[in-house]
């Protein structure tokens, strides 16, 4: 995988480090930064250079080889203590997506269970993100698919909301909420986007509408705002949105603003979808008040560029996502097919579309 092909990756392995896609400079800019340390992993997800939840999954992943090459010892034990800090520093970085948290017990359960020198070990740790960065996209690809077989069939080519960006810049590639899009692209059955600006940090405007400009499918950007008012008009037929973290019971946690956008479609009789890979599926919450809700720095509210845009002596809350309850969402779509919230336990075994 390069960053030279039409095709969109956000992480990729290069030249014996990891090229990210700057998310921050989008879409005016399109820059790659090169991370050689785990520290700057760390960093680089904190900023949102990388950002979307199994981009971050794949991202922490590279960061746990990143450090164990670091690490400069021949004795299994010691090396084990110095990886365990790397991945508590990764651990930090970001606390609602689960695929962060995810893909680092992967990559620690790798590091626990292969025998082995430390030369060989540190070997496996890089085969083994480089296997979460594949599967991502392959998982991708198949919640496009499934995605496809639950859509409205009428009208033949429909609308479709989404929030923030659940695109291939949010994952390996393709992308969740977006590969479903994608998919809907291909077959015909899309006639348009509309995508939510997303505030505070605008990835609707900035990322979501880049990747539809990308490929060609046409996009209508509106304010968050806006949305109750079009489904209103009859201008949505269905709303597709990614996930951070999806309690056992379907209750789900993404951008800030979709438990709003949840509450209008379901006021317009209008089919809600969430699209998202397994590894956002923790299964040890029983519900959704247990999910970590992100606050951010309140500077992503009150300024825009260099202005400031309220007075002095103002309060902020800034929380970074909220939870839909499972009883908004028309049904989840996984790589192991679409369930209804209630029926998620079902989708640990592939279902046939
Ligand atoms: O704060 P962000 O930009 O990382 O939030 C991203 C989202 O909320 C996405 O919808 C979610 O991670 C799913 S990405 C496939």
């Amino acid at each position: 995988m390069t960053h030279s092909s039409n095709q969109v990756y956000p992480v990729i392995w290069h030249n014996d480090s990891v090229s990210l896609i700057d998310q921050t400079r989008l879409p005016n800019e399109y820059a790659v930064v090169e991370i050689h340390r785990s520290e700057d992993m760390a960093r680089a997800i904190t900023t949102m250079i990388v950002r979307g939840a199994p981009a971050i999954g794949v991202a922490a992943a590279y960061g746990i080889y990143l450090g164990a090459r670091e690490i400069e010892t021949s004795d299994r034990h010691e090396f084990l203590q110095h990886l365990e800090q790397v991945a508590q520093l990764l651990r930090s970085t970001r606390p609602t997506a689960v695929n962060l948290f995810w893909a680092i017990s992967r990559m620690m359960k790798t590091a626990y269970e292969t025998l082995g020198t430390v030369a060989e070990l540190k070997q496996t740790l890089f085969q083994t993100a480089q296997a979460i960065n594949a599967e991502d996209l392959q998982t991708c690809q198949a919640i496009g698919a499934n995605g496809l077989a639950v859509l409205p069939k009428n009208p033949a080519k429909m609308t479709i909301l989404t929030h923030c960006n659940a695109g291939a810049l949010a994952t390996a590639g393709y992308g969740t909420a977006l590969g479903v899009v994608r998919s809907a692209w291909t077959e015909g059955r899309l006639a348009r986007v509309f995508a939510d600006e997303t505030r505070p940090r605008l990835q609707g405007a900035k990322l979501t509408a880049w990747e539809c400009v990308q490929e060609g499918i046409p996009v209508t950007l509106i304010t968050d705002n806006m949305a109750a008012h079009c489904m209103k008009q009859g201008l949505i037929h269905a709303v597709v949105v990614g996930a951070d973290r999806i309690a056992a019971n379907g209750d789900t946690a993404n951008k800030i603003g979709t438990y709003s956008v949840a509450i209008a479609a379901k006021a317009h009789n209008i089919p809600f979808f969430v699209a998202a890979p397994l590894s956002t599926v923790d299964f040890e919450l029983s519900d959704g008040s247990q999910i970590p809700i992100e606050e951010r720095n309140p500077t992503e509210i009150y300024q825009v560029g260099d202005t400031i845009l309220t007075p002095e002596g103002v309060e902020f809350y800034n929380p970074a996502f909220d939870v839909t309850p499972a009883d908004l969402i028309t049904a989840i779509i996984t790589e192991n097919g679409a369930f209804a919230p209630g029926e998620l336990a079902k989708s640990k075994v592939k279902q046939m579309v």
